[in-house]
């Protein structure tokens, strides 16, 4: 009696203290919620600016998930909205219990959660937790002092030779990665901008400290976090130098070197698994910034067991500068055989866009259709970046001195930065896009008149209405949801062809990367894909309602999605 007593209370406890959407934690097929959702990346800068400064905002982003909500988007990950002095725009963070005035208040915040529920999208925060800002009170009490209790906190040496850095490592934003302090005489770690140190995260006070941020924040009703340079959370702890390759020099005249001691020490996976421990408690999911540069990297970052980062992002796909299908065969089948759930990305905020790496000036929008129809059918989750969806493209600075972005400033004019990629949302054709009344912080691409959601919208052959078909599908389709990847025709130096195949059925996907028209043979039985014809699903070009899978022709850059029959 006793026990059914309990057992009732236990229920009455799930059904009212755990949010619905939290609850389902696992859908019939045994996929947790991220697995089958689209993510979508939001710079919140640049996203919606509700009180007319020309800085994107909280509220903005509120009054814009109506949109997202059409467009079949499920989660968002914002990136740091938290209080900085926007050295790196945010990824400098003094307070990670607040929100930066730029962007609003905590209570904006709470807002943005609670209409994002019942349109079943869930926000996601950007978790910097290498390093914070030089204004963080922490580091102000680290640096106070060399018998501060908080001094560990963060990465203090003695220099090697007076005056000179403990050692040659180099910040991935020029110079050392060594800042002299004269309070106390020692250098502090930094591998980005010498106002972001490290911290030090073999202390445990720093673990703790770090993980009761994230517990803060689940308690608000945040679904997950965009683990920030995971990569570089530890370093060597003998501080010994990197290997110098060769006497090139990068584009800030630093010499290259082999980040071998700097960067994918085997610490930060302990550190992960146990992050993974408060995340699971939340039902909540870890995304990785990990640049994983080959598949044995990446299937550390799963973890062995999978009980690292839930979704440690791939950005082999967005390092792949020209249209070929080798080489995404090559990286679908690395990633698809890793043995964690894949993860798609082909752009973001540090990342140029997929109109300029790939666009040849005549066939864009078709190229943009393409490269949705491949990182949107593949097996896994996919991340999209705000703006794909309407094909923006990068409109970096012309002149130094418009240049936001540290990095493009240190760097100009080899390296110009990140500005291009990070320009105002087009909302319309109205002045600025319709993102702001006012000047906004960044240039608006002057293509907003014709690439915008408003027009395109009401444009039933526009990029966002294919990425809304897409992305539709995506939800409803058994095979694009649960079927297993197959390459087909993988000799073919033009056209990608793969299948996605379940319980009998499968979507076939062709893609011709190139500026002629092909035909294709799928080959099906070979590859033990049986059909008897073929219809057309979705089409970047005009096609025929019923195709024979034997013989499919593919226009210049033209995606072909259908399903057997
Ligand atoms: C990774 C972020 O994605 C990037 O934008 C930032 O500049 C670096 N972290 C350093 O803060």
């Amino acid at each position: 009696m006793r026990n059914q007593k309990l057992g009732l209370v236990f229920l009455l406890f799930v059904a009212f203290a755990i949010p619905a959407w939290a609850q389902t934690a696992v859908d019939g097929e045994g996929h947790p919620w991220w697995q089958h959702a689209v993510f979508y990346e939001i710079y919140p800068r640049s996203f919606a600016d509700s009180n007319h400064d020309g800085i994107g905002d909280l509220p903005g982003i509120t009054s814009k998930l109506d949109y997202l909500s059409w467009l079949g988007v499920d989660a968002i990950w914002i990136a740091p909205m938290f209080p900085s002095p926007h050295v790196d725009w945010g990824y400098d963070i003094s307070d990670y219990y607040s929100v930066d005035p730029d962007y609003g208040t905590l209570r904006d915040m709470d807002e943005l959660l609670a209409q994002s529920k019942p349109r079943n999208i869930r926000v996601l925060l950007d978790f910097v937790m290498t390093y914070t800002s030089d204004q963080n009170k922490w580091f102000q009490e680290s640096k106070s002092s060399r018998a501060n209790p908080k001094r560990d906190w963060y990465i203090w040496r003695d220099a090697r030779d007076p005056q000179q850095p403990p050692n040659n490592w180099t910040s991935l934003f020029g110079g050392s990665a060594w800042k002299y302090d004269s309070t106390t005489s020692q250098w502090f770690y930094h591998y980005f901008y010498p106002p972001q140190p490290n911290l030090n995260w073999r202390n445990p006070e720093v673990e703790k400290n770090m993980f009761d941020v994230t517990r803060w924040w689940y308690k608000r009703g945040v679904a997950g976090f965009r683990l920030d340079a995971v990569d570089v959370m530890f370093v060597d702890s003998q501080f010994r130098d990197n290997p110098v390759v060769g006497t090139e020099r990068n584009a800030f005249g630093d010499p290259v070197e082999r980040e071998i001691n700097d960067k994918n020490q085997p610490e930060l996976h302990g550190v992960l698994q146990r992050l993974r421990k408060v995340a699971d408690e939340h039902n909540a999911v870890l995304i990785g910034e990990t640049w994983t540069s080959d598949i044995e990297q990446l299937k550390k970052y799963y973890g062995e067991h999978n009980d690292e980062v839930n979704m440690p992002m791939d950005f082999m796909f967005a390092t792949i500068n020209k249209l070929s299908p080798a080489d995404f065969r090559k990286q679908i089948e690395w990633v698809d055989n890793s043995g964690g759930w894949p993860v798609y990305v082909v752009s973001n905020h540090d990342i140029r866009r997929v109109y300029d790496r790939y666009g040849d000036g005549k066939h864009d929008d078709q190229i943009a259709k393409l490269m949705a129809s491949l990182y949107l059918t593949l097996r896994g989750t996919a991340v999209m970046y705000y703006g794909e969806e309407i094909g923006m493209e990068n409109n970096d600075p012309k002149r130094p001195e418009d240049v936001k972005d540290s990095m493009g400033k240190l760097g100009w004019p080899k390296e110009k930065g990140r500005d291009g990629e990070r320009t105002p949302m087009q909302w319309n054709t109205q002045a600025n896009a319709g993102f702001s009344p006012t000047t906004p912080w960044l240039p608006v691409d002057d293509r907003y008149k014709n690439y915008n959601v408003e027009t395109e919208k009401s444009d039933p052959n526009s990029i966002l209405n294919y990425y809304r078909q897409l992305l539709s599908m995506r939800h409803t389709n058994q095979a694009l949801l649960e079927g297993k990847y197959i390459a087909l025709n993988e000799d073919d130096p033009s056209v990608l062809s793969y299948a996605r195949s379940y319980k009998g059925q499968s979507v076939l996907v062709v893609l011709n990367m190139s500026g002629v028209t092909r035909k294709v043979n799928l080959n099906l039985e070979s590859k033990g894909v049986h059909a008897k014809g073929a219809k057309t699903l979705l089409s970047s070009f005009t096609t025929p309602g019923r195709v024979d899978p034997s013989e499919i022709s593919v226009e210049p850059f033209g995606a072909w999605i259908g399903e057997t029959e």
